[in-house]
């Protein structure tokens, strides 16, 4: 890991403790980590996702790759290093949202074990869920919600790179994610039950306050 460049910094605690958090919120932050291809269906899942958290009231908010790329992370491009870097970056706002007591759903194509298992570290193993979206390459290919399966057949033909995972640049799956999602075979209503499941069994979802 990188060393931090500045000295003389100094850690300023909170006066209210993670576990205040969590009372006051009935929600157990973590980080849902939704890793697969471009086309796989992460996106859906984790707007959805966010929609049916909140509509219960636990606090939720999705760091979409496609949208940070358009501020936090406009300058990164789709080289490996610059992905690893996308990925650390995101994974620290991930910590700083489930520091504020919120369910981070991270939506990153995150194609690299070894960036996925340095957030895995950073979040610590406890909060860090692993989700794979998986659809076969050749479903996200048909889908090409984006057309840029298409675009990265023409550039590959007309001999530049693209480095579009799945096609010139690759995807390692999880070995081990807390979650398998088939894409192909769910639909998404059955992929954002699956992981509200996973969070009520797991104690992130706190049973509602009695009336007093
Ligand atoms: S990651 O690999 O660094 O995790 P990230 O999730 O931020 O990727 O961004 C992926 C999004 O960028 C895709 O959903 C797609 O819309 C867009 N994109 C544009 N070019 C590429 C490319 N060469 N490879 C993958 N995604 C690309």
């Amino acid at each position: 890991m990188m060393q931090t460049k500045a000295e003389n910094i100094v850690w300023h605690a909170a006066k209210v403790t993670r576990q205040q958090r969590t009372e006051i919120f009935g929600t157990a932050p973590c980080v849902v980590w939704l890793t697969g291809l471009s086309g796989c269906g992460k996106s859906t899942i984790a707007v959805k996702l966010e929609q049916q958290l909140l509509a219960h009231g636990h606090p939720a908010y999705v760091l979409d790759g496609d949208n940070l790329r358009h501020g936090l992370n406009r300058d990164l491009s789709f080289s490996a290093a610059d992905r690893s870097e996308n990925i650390r970056r995101v994974g620290e706002v991930a910590k700083l949202l489930s520091d504020a007591g919120f369910i981070a759903i991270v939506s990153l194509i995150s194609p690299y074990k070894k960036d996925r298992g340095t957030a895995r570290q950073l979040l610590g193993p406890e909060e860090f869920i692993e989700v794979f979206v998986d659809a076969p390459l050749e479903i996200c290919r048909q889908r090409d919600p984006k057309g840029l399966y298409k675009k990265a057949d023409a550039a590959i033909a007309a001999g530049k790179p693209m480095m579009m995972t799945g096609v010139d640049a690759p995807y390692e799956p999880p070995e081990a994610p807390e979650l398998h999602l088939a894409t192909d075979r769910q639909s998404v209503e059955q992929c954002v039950q699956q992981i509200l499941d996973y969070l009520w069994q797991h104690r992130r979802l706190l049973p509602p306050k009695k009336d007093q």
